[in-house]
């Protein structure tokens, strides 16, 4: 840190030959002088990008950021980092948040920067961008892009849980290929992330929760101006926070993660929050573990009736006056007295809020579901853990034993589930191994595999299924995600053979391989890896260091930060 306070100043306020190099590039761009002589620079994290749809709005939203910033006396500095568009991305978004993550920690560390806005929006672009800068820790604050409007097809609301009944209908003869394509321009129909309760949602309130962005940040929609005024206010408080050198380890506590997950079950967000968010706390350096989300969830129960879990959507949300009010009504549940990004407590930030319509925010004295968003699950059968949305399954489903169908990777499954001669039926167990974060690699949301289409067309509308990959925040069903230790570590999952009696009991928190310990132990014996290896790049990396679902698939060599300061300087 210079005289001056401002980190930035290591460059910018220097003499000589060096001095002279780290400015004068930068005055191609146009910049007076005085720029330069101690205002504090505030980096503007855009992960704007034409193949990240959802964030395709962030060079707008980081000019409001830049008016707030010039406001207040900073100097703002926008840069790109890698951007991670859930649609597009093969094999899946999230082999890459680890070096996405990587990307933003060293861009900021290298850079003169005093603070940094973070631009958040497609579900992976929020946990990388907030695991990479709290690996550095300079005052940082989170804007998110936010949802989009709700979509409208034939009269009817819809959104991205829709894709699921879509296809579905479509496989069973209900929908034409002509209709869905009309749906297809229907859903998308402006700025912004998914619509629902989705993964992008969830990460909106879980960084509001934790504190890391001015109140109301979670359910703006992109399209609302109000976003554009939120954007420029948080430009204007980074400044602050810069001077008041508040950063994220002074946000981050352990009170604040469990602020987090209560407010994840109050809104039945996504199970992609359990991964991301042991994966913040992994870099800040909280003890984080995923019987922490079952303590700080039991007994909150469902407010929220949202998309996948209920039927209203994000633009509801908003209206109705969005995490705010949930914030409110979970009162004496969160802790109160922590300090969030504005400088005010949680307590002083949301004791205001108004709620407008109890239908989608509902009442603690009558919530929407008694069920909590998320059920952590142990057994013989995930020995490290398992994670299951209650609040998104069958209730008829929640106890239940039913004989194993196995498919060894997401190739055969596809290959074989549409067979009219699978034995399976509805009281079947779909077991989907080798899509964990080392065996896929990078652990896609395909955990909610789609019922065979003999079953569909008999009506079966859900069925027990489980995998060591994710599901979408905006899927559902009866879905068993996340089991650790995967199968290609040679997890129990990697065993289980067409026939096995599997038992699932969510009350009792569950997961059981009805097969002897004996059987159990031939099998290991015989057992050998088959899922891919890559034998160079980063995925060879990755494969070779990510952690495991219950440590928050991080890579090993990634936790704890590394702070701010450039030991070596080659001027
Ligand atoms: Fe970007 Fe859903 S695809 S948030």
């Amino acid at each position: 840190m210079e005289k001056s306070g401002l980190r930035s100043q290591g460059w910018f306020g220097r003499t000589g030959k060096d001095g002279f190099i780290y400015r004068a590039w930068m005055k191609n761009q146009g910049i007076p002088d005085e720029e330069f002589r101690g205002k504090p620079v505030i980096g503007i994290c855009n992960t704007w990008s034409e193949l990240t749809p959802c964030n395709g709005h962030f060079r707008e939203l980081a000019e409001s950021v830049k008016k707030g910033i010039i406001a207040a006396g900073g100097f703002p500095v926008e840069f790109p980092v890698m951007s991670l568009g859930e649609t597009l991305i093969k094999p899946t978004a999230m082999l890459y948040r680890n070096l996405a993550s990587m990307d933003v920690e060293e861009s900021i560390r290298a850079n003169p920067m005093d603070g940094v806005v973070l631009l958040c929006g497609c579900d992976k672009t929020t946990p990388s961008l907030v695991m990479g800068a709290c690996s550095v820790n300079i005052p940082t604050i989170v804007v998110s892009g936010g949802p989009m409007l709700t979509g409208r097809y034939e009269g009817k609301s819809i959104g991205t849980s829709d894709i699921w009944r879509f296809n579905d209908a479509v496989r069973n003869g209900d929908m034409t290929q002509e209709q869905l394509t009309v749906a297809e321009a229907c859903m998308c129909r402006s700025a912004g992330h998914c619509a629902v309760m989705g993964t992008a949602s969830t990460m909106a309130c879980m960084v509001e929760s934790l504190g890391l962005t001015l109140p109301t940040n979670a359910a703006i929609p992109a399209a609302d101006s109000r976003r554009k005024v939120l954007a420029q206010y948080s430009g204007q408080r980074i400044v602050e926070m810069v001077k008041e050198d508040l950063k994220p380890s002074d946000i981050l506590t352990k009170k604040a993660f469990e602020n987090a997950i209560r407010v994840n079950a109050a809104i039945g967000g996504s199970t992609n929050f359990v991964l991301h968010l042991l994966a913040i706390a992994g870099r800040v350096g909280i003890p984080l573990e995923l019987e922490d989300f079952h303590r700080n969830s039991a007994g909150i129960p469902l407010l929220a009736n949202l998309q996948p879990s209920g039927k209203y959507f994000m633009e509801d949300f908003y209206y109705a006056g969005g995490l705010p009010v949930v914030m409110k009504v979970l009162g004496d549940r969160l802790h109160n007295e922590i300090i969030t990004a504005n400088g005010k407590t949680v307590k002083e930030n949301y004791r205001s809020a108004e709620s407008y319509n109890e239908d989608v925010i509902a009442d603690l004295s009558k919530p929407f579901k008694t069920e909590t968003g998320l059920a952590v699950l142990k057994g013989n059968l995930c020995e490290d853990g398992a994670v299951i949305k209650p609040s998104a399954a069958s209730p008829h489903l929640m106890r239940h034993t039913g004989r194993a169908v196995v498919f060894e990777n997401i190739e055969d499954y596809h290959a074989r589930v549409d067979d009219p001669n699978l034995d399976i039926d509805e009281t079947s167990v779909m077991v989907l191994k080798n899509v964990g974060p080392i065996g896929y690699p990078g652990m896609p949301e395909v955990g909610n595999m789609s019922p065979p289409k003999k079953l569909l067309e008999k009506g079966v509308k859900d069925m027990l299924r489980i995998s060591d990959g994710r599901m979408s925040g905006t899927g559902f069903g009866t879905v068993v995600l996340h089991v650790s230790p995967e199968a290609a570590k040679g997890g129990t999952l990697a065993l289980v053979k067409d026939g096995d009696l599997i038992a699932l009991d969510v009350e009792n928190r569950t997961l059981q391989l009805l097969v002897e310990e004996e059987e159990l132990s031939k099998r290991r014996a015989a057992w050998k890896a088959t899922h891919p290896t890559a034998n160079r790049g980063y995925v060879q990396l990755y494969q070779q260091h990510v952690e495991q679902a219950h440590l928050g698939a991080d890579m090993d060599f990634l936790r704890g930060c590394s702070g701010s300061s450039v030991t070596r300087d080659s001027h």
